[in-house]
């Protein structure tokens, strides 16, 4: 099946009791079984619900992947890929990336005797200088959060591969829409659903997707023992979500494109981050292994003030100064004091996000509305 008809039909049938077309909610936490251990494949909902099943088996197919698994966030499905290391390996991580990421690397993970490299992966060559025979883990984001950086996923699958490392993208910002990581031989996928899979800012959700079977089991097991698992009501409204993610990500990239090149002309602004630049520095890497540029842009202001960057964010009114991304409504942020307040100054302000950094999650409005909002907010 092509993406748009598996984003409607994979995983999904209609119910065997009713015909339902809609998968239901089953809203259940215990299944009644015929007999000792005699039961229908479901046994507890800790363990498995059928509104999730469906859901896990959609978000695998959609990354060409055999197994899917949901978490109650996009950080329990972190926690989980953590959790199959053990005290005393290592992880070569980007050092570009979202904050919360960031916060449980070195907050919860540290102290359990994991060690972390903080590495600019914009040229994968960079990664194998930190490769020792502890390195059981390389964590890619791209593009990243906020500075639209992208990670060539083959050239570091390449190296993961060289040396038995387990590769996990997250593939939170592209979308299988646009990437398939584990085509280009990532071993994981994460996601967090909350974004474009959720799509509508209605539910906090994550998930891993991969195709060892080793790697299932151990994903499985920590999901059940560690029970951070995601409710049967929110699965259904992001299977419902995901039905139209081709159409939603169609209209994210062509805003996207607007809003970039309207930036990027723009006297008040200084920078503009977004990779279908052709003048981004790895603008040739995201033409190939992303099918389009999607709807994420950050950008700074002439002069570099915190002060002018809050303006910025204040009098947008279309564009809604809040957390997150993904959804049709257009969103914008101030990494520096929101999402990315966890990063130490001088690391954040390192890696680009200075203090009139501003990050924009470009919705599925009209692009005229959106232009004009930018540019009273801008004036
Ligand atoms: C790239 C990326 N990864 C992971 C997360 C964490 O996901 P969640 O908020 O669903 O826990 C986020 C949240 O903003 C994110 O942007």
């Amino acid at each position: 099946m092509k993406f748009g008809t598996k984003a409607i039909h994979a995983g999904v049938s209609p119910d065997s009791a009713t015909g339902a077309i809609m998968t239901p909610i089953y809203q259940t936490s215990t299944y009644v079984q015929d007999g000792i251990g005699n039961h229908k494949g479901y046994a507890y909902s800790r363990s498995q619900n059928p509104t999730r099943h469906a859901l896990e088996k959609n978000l695998a197919a959609l990354e060409n992947g055999k197994h899917g698994a949901c978490f109650g966030s996009g950080m329990a499905a972190i926690d989980c890929v953590l959790k199959m290391l053990n005290p005393g390996d290592e992880v070569i991580s980007t050092n570009d990336l979202y904050g919360g990421t960031y916060r449980i690397f070195k907050t919860i993970f540290e102290k359990y005797g994991i060690k972390f490299h903080f590495v600019g992966m914009q040229n994968a060559d960079n990664i194998e200088a930190y490769v020792n025979e502890n390195t059981k883990l390389i964590w890619v984001e791209t593009p990243t959060n906020p500075m639209m950086n992208i990670i060539d996923i083959a050239a570091t699958a390449k190296i993961s591969k060289k040396y038995g490392i387990m590769l996990a993208v997250d593939n939170t910002f592209a979308t299988p829409y646009l990437q398939n990581p584990l085509d280009m031989g990532a071993d994981i996928i994460m996601h967090s659903v909350t974004k474009y899979l959720g799509g509508h800012s209605d539910v906090v959700m994550g998930a891993l997707i991969c195709n060892d079977d080793t790697i299932a089991n151990e994903m499985y097991r920590i999901q059940n023992s560690s029970g951070a698992v995601t409710a049967p009501m929110d699965s259904f409204l992001v299977l419902r979500g995901i039905k139209t993610l081709h159409l939603r990500m169609q209209r994210h990239c062509e805003n996207g494109k607007v809003i970039a090149n309207f930036l990027a002309a723009h006297p008040k602004v200084d920078k503009v981050y977004w990779p279908g630049f052709a003048s981004h520095p790895n603008h040739e890497v995201a033409k190939r292994q992303m099918s389009g540029f999607g709807g994420m842009i950050s950008f700074t202001l002439i002069g570099d003030k915190m002060k002018d960057a809050h303006t910025v964010l204040n009098k947008s009114k279309l564009f809604a100064l809040a957390e997150s991304l993904g959804g049709v409504e257009s969103l914008i942020g101030h990494p520096a004091t929101m999402t990315h307040a966890a990063i130490p100054k001088a690391d954040r302000q390192a890696i680009g996000v200075v203090d009139s950094l501003i990050r924009l999650s470009v919705g599925v409005e009209d692009a005229e509305d959106l232009i004009e909002d930018l540019e009273n907010a801008l004036s």
